[in-house]
């Protein structure tokens, strides 16, 4: 079956590119974390989630084992699967055999590497009509017209929705409420927990999360034709208890500066870009969110030592 494949990511180009510079050239220097995600980075996370330090992605698929059935009974039969921020569409693909959606829509910013996970994907499940969609969502979810106008069940698992500030991830879910068309939305999110738990997943001994992170500048260099040198920067977090989040940062090894098209930016020694927040919730205060975006029925699953929830909410 051929996939279509819709891309939306084009007119926004400039918009990334004014992003990125607004971003280095601002005091306390900032990158968004959608620019993690190019060919590599998309690679380079996925090595994350076989980290052992990473309990977010195993935990998740513990919940899905074992609640794989009752979730499945949550969605119905057939839906019109909506991954955002597929990845490499593994997690939703678990689902396939138990769900059989009529049809798989994936969702990422990385267009090169959803085209080749797609097309493998459609030969290990050639009866389910699938649809790729290159689209950044972080501003703004709007699907487009080719998507059925159906009720639609978004996946949004691997606590992505923590990358975004709770006030940004409000939006984004009374969003995805309003594109749900009456479907509903399965979500995976981490829970807050003690930094010696999140400080090895954020900060690994194999380093896997400084390469993912260091990354972000060798794809800013390609979409600027900046000239950071990657050596000249370290991986750094801090756990922000008060706000619930690991913060990641690039810190500046020594004085550098980084310049493209006739534009510079100096950094000090020891001066950082802040390159992610990943926010961990509550039970309590996910569904208090979801609340505030309009979901009024939801189903909790968490794993015994409530790490990691799992809900369906519509
Ligand atoms: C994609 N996202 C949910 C990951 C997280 O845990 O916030 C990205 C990541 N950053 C560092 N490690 C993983």
């Amino acid at each position: 079956m051929p996939i279509s494949f819709i891309e939306t990511l084009s007119p926004q180009a400039t918009t990334l590119h004014q992003e990125a510079e607004l971003g280095i050239l601002s005091t306390p220097a900032s990158l968004p974390p959608k620019f993690f995600y190019d060919n590599l980075g998309s690679r380079l996370f996925e090595a994350i989630t076989y980290l052992p330090e990473y309990y977010l992605t195993a935990t998740e698929e513990i919940i899905f084992n074992q609640f794989g059935a009752e979730i499945q009974a949550h969605i119905g039969a057939k839906p019109l699967l909506i991954d955002l921020g597929a990845g490499n569409c593994q997690k939703a693909a678990r689902f396939f055999s138990l769900l059989k959606p009529n049809l798989y829509v994936a969702i990422d910013f990385s267009i090169a590497y959803l085209r080749t996970i797609l097309s493998h994907l459609q030969s290990q499940y050639p009866t389910i009509p699938m649809m790729g969609i290159g689209m950044d969502f972080s501003q703004q979810l709007r699907l487009p017209p080719e998507v059925p106008q159906t009720p639609r069940t978004f996946f949004y698992p691997g606590s992505s929705l923590g990358n975004f500030l709770p006030t940004e991830a409000l939006q984004l879910l009374k969003q995805i409420r309003q594109e749900s068309l009456g479907g509903g939305l399965l979500l995976g999110i981490d829970l807050f927990k003690s930094a010696s738990i999140l400080e090895p997943a954020y900060n690994d001994p194999l380093l896997v999360t400084a390469a993912f992170n260091l990354n972000i500048l060798r794809n800013v260099n390609q979409l600027l034709g900046s000239n950071f040198e990657v050596a000249k920067f370290k991986h750094h977090i801090e756990i922000n208890a008060e706000l619930m989040r690991v913060e990641l940062y690039l810190e500046a090894l020594e004085a550098t500066t980084v310049q493209w098209q006739g534009k510079e930016r100096y950094f000090k020694k020891g001066e950082r870009i802040h390159t992610e927040n990943s926010h961990k919730y509550s039970l309590n205060s996910i569904q208090k969110l979801l609340t505030a975006a309009g979901f009024d029925k939801m189903k909790v699953w968490t794993d015994p030592q409530q790490y990691y929830a799992v809900i369906y909410a519509t």
